[in-house]
């Protein structure tokens, strides 16, 4: 059998591979569970959680025995000149073997859990990989060895996942920041990476992370959700989603505005269907998320500095190599800081139809961000002079919202109207009322239109042809606050 060295099972034990560092996608944790000294063995559970793990300690130590043998009789630097899937096979016959031989009392169900978990460990991501191949899990929260929690459909939830112990939780955590050409240990302990599906990866180690490392990922959906089904969700009304629509069409200005995990970028993508196939659009994102359907797409992603601290690409330096590259609409992934200058600026010189998301709860908190954001760029401009600015460049801001209950709503549909001396005058053409709350906790309210007729986006709508259909829109919204009424 490949890379098999020794018969299992006979007494001589040879020299443990060597393991390289930092270790490639395919190398195993760097420490063996064999070779766990009483120092680094997995700690006593907590005492929340000590009932649901009893029955899996006993699984633990035939886990750790088994995994023992197979390092023994394994050479794993051969392993990793296979391709995943014989390396996989490779393994799950060692293992078997192992199991026969060590006549291990265990159910069939019982070893091919344990079978997976060992390939897991070994190729993949290990405790993870359960996690990761889950479609259902919007994020996958790592706490330390011991607690991992996933977020499902809006609500987090504790799992009875664990690490062996927090050097294998560090291991798994290089693996992961090691394919995009990065590391992480104690000189450096946070970073931003990706995994090879897109999803996004941050990771904090300690000293700073106190517990362990802190590993959080943000899975990334291939089915992106679409206005449609947000309007099935009850995120959208019917007729809300169809202005959504015309103003991506009709090429306004788009701030979106939330909370982490709101659904901003979800929002952003939603939009970003209704324009037309024939504009250049550019993209830049921290890390690709976006989807655009249409084929004349450049998309770019910051950098963060390399080791010597240098080499690094902002935000900021994409925005503005953008305005160079005859851009028809900028979408910028995620606005954070004083490129919103650069954006707003795109947004008043002919790249109308660009859109960002910005972090705030509310319409109002998102132009003082923008405001706070142009200041954070060292501009010495007068507060009315920047607030000018953003009443010519944003047309509509889009509030999204994750509610108390778990579910994503979007609040305001608001225009930015105008100033009113110094103050930036503002309409809200739908938001979401919220009326209480129904006996599963479950928030009940409603999307309604304010009843404005006429948005200041109308002209837009009727030289892009659309006028009609934003009328009608608008008139179905009226008809239905009427009915309820
Ligand atoms: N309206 C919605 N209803 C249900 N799930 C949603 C909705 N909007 C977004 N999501 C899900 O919520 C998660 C976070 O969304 P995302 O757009 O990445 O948030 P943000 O960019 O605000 O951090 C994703 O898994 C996404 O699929
Ligand atoms: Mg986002």
């Amino acid at each position: 059998m490949f890379g098999k060295r020794t018969t299992i099972g006979q007494g001589t034990t040879p020299a443990r591979p060597a393991i390289p560092a930092p270790a490639p996608a395919s190398a195993p944790p760097s420490q063996p569970m064999s070779s766990a000294t009483p120092a680094s063995r997995t700690p006593a559970p907590p005492p929340p959680l000590e009932a649901a793990r009893q029955k899996s300690d006993q699984y633990f130590q035939t886990k750790s025995l088994i995994f023992g043998a197979m390092i023994e009789a394994i050479d794993l630097s051969q392993l990793s000149k296979l391709d995943a899937a014989s390396a996989r096979d490779e393994l799950r016959d060692v293992i078997t073997e192992i199991l026969t031989l060590k006549s291990v009392a265990m159910s069939i169900s019982e070893q091919e859990e344990l079978l997976e978990d060992i390939c897991n460990d070994v190729l993949g991501y290990g405790p993870l990989e359960p996690l990761l191949a889950r479609d259902d899990i919007a994020d996958i929260m790592v706490n330390g060895a011991d607690k991992t929690y996933i977020e499902v459909s809006g609500k987090i939830q504790l799992t009875n996942v664990r690490f062996r112990d927090n050097a294998q939780l560090m291991n798994i955590c290089q693996r992961i920041v090691s394919q995009v050409g990065r590391r992480v240990d104690e000189a450096s302990p946070i970073c931003d990476a990706r995994l090879p599906d897109g999803s996004r990866v941050n990771v904090i180690a300690p000293p700073l992370a106190i517990d362990g490392a802190a590993l959080t990922i943000r899975k990334f959906k291939k089915d992106k959700l679409t206005l449609e089904q947000l309007v099935k969700f009850g995120s959208i009304s019917v007729e809300g989603a169809e202005v959504l629509k015309i103003i991506g069409r009709v090429r306004c200005n788009v701030v979106i505005s939330g909370g982490t995990g709101s659904g901003k970028t979800t929002l952003l993508n939603c939009l970003t269907r209704y324009i037309d196939n024939d504009e250049r659009i550019i993209t830049c994102e921290d890390a690709a998320e976006l989807q655009l359907q249409q084929p004349h797409v450049v998309r770019l992603e910051t950098r963060p500095p390399n080791l010597e601290g240098t080499g690094q690409v902002t935000m900021r330096d994409l925005v503005k190599n953008c305005l160079r590259m005859r851009p028809e609409r900028i979408i910028v992934g995620e606005v954070r800081g004083p490129e919103v200058f650069d954006l707003l600026q795109a947004m008043n010189t002919g790249h109308d139809g660009s859109m960002g998301t910005i972090h705030a709860n509310s319409p109002r908190e998102c132009l003082a961000r923008m405001e706070a954001m142009i200041a954070m760029g060292g501009y010495t401009l007068l507060p009315k002079t920047v607030r000018e600015m953003i009443c010519s460049s944003v047309d509509v801001i889009v509030q999204a919202q994750r509610l108390r209950d778990g579910s994503r709503r979007i609040t305001h549909v608001t225009e930015v109207m105008g100033m009113e001396g110094d103050v930036i005058v503002t309409q809200d053409v739908f938001i979401y009322d919220m009326t209480g709350e129904d006996a599963n906790g479950r928030i009940i309210g409603k999307h309604r239109s304010t009843g404005i007729g006429k948005p200041r986006f109308w002209d837009r709508a009727r030289y892009y042809g659309e006028e009609k259909r934003l009328a009608a829109a608008l008139d179905a919204a009226e008809l239905r606050e009427e009915r309820v009424a």
